[in-house]
């Protein structure tokens, strides 16, 4: 077989298992609803749908709090000033990089890291540590809630694996190392996942947003969901009105792998979890790509040249992928410099074409099974789309991939019809930030 003839068949062929036609969209959704229902009753299933103890933000909530945000490789410590009519003035931010010795060392450790930082901000900023500020902490993990500031780890997800830490609430970490840096008048006063800061930062100018999602390093997903619903919150006082449920649908696992995300799965730390997650987010996608070009050189397909930088795990970044999609230069000559910038100095037209169409599959197989859990969680809490709905967005793949958020709204409008419209995706930057202060206040009230 001649090498176009090849190619063209292989890409046939990945094109049919990285394809989720409407009816494989359907039936996720329902697979998805029914673990939502068993996450909410306290059954084992996939999805853990984890009470965040708040609702959405009422826009009158005022004050100044700090707000720290761990859920990468990035820490940031922010200074929020709420002032009411949903509005707030520009916060102060500090960011810091958390390297390996804290991911992958002893929990304390990393408490006390984030401990020292915040310090370096209080400082830096000239804050009153004796004033006895409120503190929102978001930290994006699932986590047992038991209370608006109290939450026990359940598993450390994207990459983090610190010791001591499954199992404990982190509020009472972060405590610890606030009393010897001599911060132990801080108040933490709210914990939340990232997907609930988002919701919440969203709703307090948007009352309507009843979703939030994060699509970037890793992928969850909130939304509001009525008390009455949340069966295993048993012997909670507030029966009435809503709830924010965190779904954590990274580890929704109904899906149908290809024998790339099998040997994903296989080589990861944490093997047989977050199976969603590691079909849609921006820690994964790249080498789900990587995994099928050296497959591709092995069966010839490609120009070994191609692949020679790629060898090891994790070296074809997701990043990657934006620029080679948004690539529609005669010759693609973007792809050939994102090429040439890893090691791969020569390479044939006919490759890039391939790498971009392999690029393009991944990622949009990506937004289509996210599109297919929104549209879950959407019929959960309207289950005929009969009325508006404002889903805050935010994460790195949604907003900076080239055709992430399109083929996610086309995939909306597949399964929904014309009533897709009545779902606005609305980019939420910087909500977990924001919404920490928001809880906080909330928390205050
Ligand atoms: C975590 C979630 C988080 C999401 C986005 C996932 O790996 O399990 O708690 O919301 O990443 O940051």
């Amino acid at each position: 077989m001649n090498k176009k003839l090849r190619d063209n068949c292989f890409i046939r062929d990945m094109e049919r298992s990285f394809d989720l036609s409407v009816p494989e969209m359907n039936r996720i959704m329902k697979d998805f609803g029914r673990e939502m229902k068993k996450g909410l009753a306290g059954k084992n299933g996939s999805l853990k749908m984890l009470p965040a103890y708040v609702g959405r933000a009422t826009g009158n909530e005022k004050g100044k709090f700090i707000a720290l945000d761990l859920g990468g490789t990035n820490f940031r410590v922010l200074e929020l000033e709420l002032k009411g009519g949903g509005n707030f003035g520009a916060p102060k931010v500090m960011k810091f990089t958390i390297d390996k010795k804290h991911t992958a060392g002893r929990g304390e450790d990393l408490f006390d890291f984030i401990a020292r930082c915040i310090k370096a901000f209080i400082n830096e900023e000239h804050l009153n540590k004796e004033a006895g500020m409120k503190l929102g902490f978001t930290f994006s993990f699932p986590m047992d809630q038991k209370a608006l500031a109290k939450g026990l780890l359940i598993r450390w997800t994207k990459g983090f694996s610190a010791s001591g830490v499954k199992g404990k609430d982190v509020v009472g970490l972060l405590r610890k190392s606030l009393v010897k840096e001599g911060l132990g008048s801080l108040l933490v006063s709210a914990l939340a996942n990232d997907t609930v800061g988002t919701l919440v930062a969203c709703s307090y100018r948007e009352p309507i947003c009843d979703v939030g999602i994060i699509i970037g390093t890793g992928t969850n997903a909130c939304y509001l969901e009525k008390i009455s619903e949340i069966k295993k919150l048993k012997g909670f006082s507030g029966l009435k009105g809503n709830m924010i449920i965190n779904t954590e649908w990274g580890n929704f696992n109904r899906l149908k792998l290809t024998k790339y995300d099998a040997a994903l799965d296989r080589a990861s730390r944490n093997r047989g979890e977050q199976i969603l997650e590691k079909m849609v987010s921006g820690m994964y996608l790249g080498e789900i790509v990587r995994l099928i070009i050296e497959d591709m050189a092995y069966l010839r397909n490609i120009d070994k040249g191609i692949i020679a930088p790629f060898r090891e795990r994790g070296s074809f970044k997701t990043e990657y992928m934006s620029e080679i999609e948004g690539d529609t230069s005669p010759g693609l000559s973007i792809v050939k410099r994102v090429l040439k910038r890893a090691g791969a100095d020569v390479s044939s037209a006919e490759d890039r074409n391939l790498l971009k169409k392999i690029c393009a599959m991944v990622s949009r197989r990506g937004a289509r099974l996210s599109a297919s859990a929104l549209a879950a969680v959407i019929c959960k809490m309207d289950r005929a789309l009969s009325r508006k709905h404002t889903v805050a967005m935010d994460g790195s793949l949604y907003e900076k991939h080239p055709a992430f958020a399109k083929n996610m709204k086309r995939a909306l409008r597949e399964i929904f019809g014309s009533k897709a419209s009545r779902i606005n995706i609305k980019l939420t930057k910087d909500g977990s930030g924001t919404g920490a202060a928001i809880i906080a206040a909330i928390a205050g009230s």
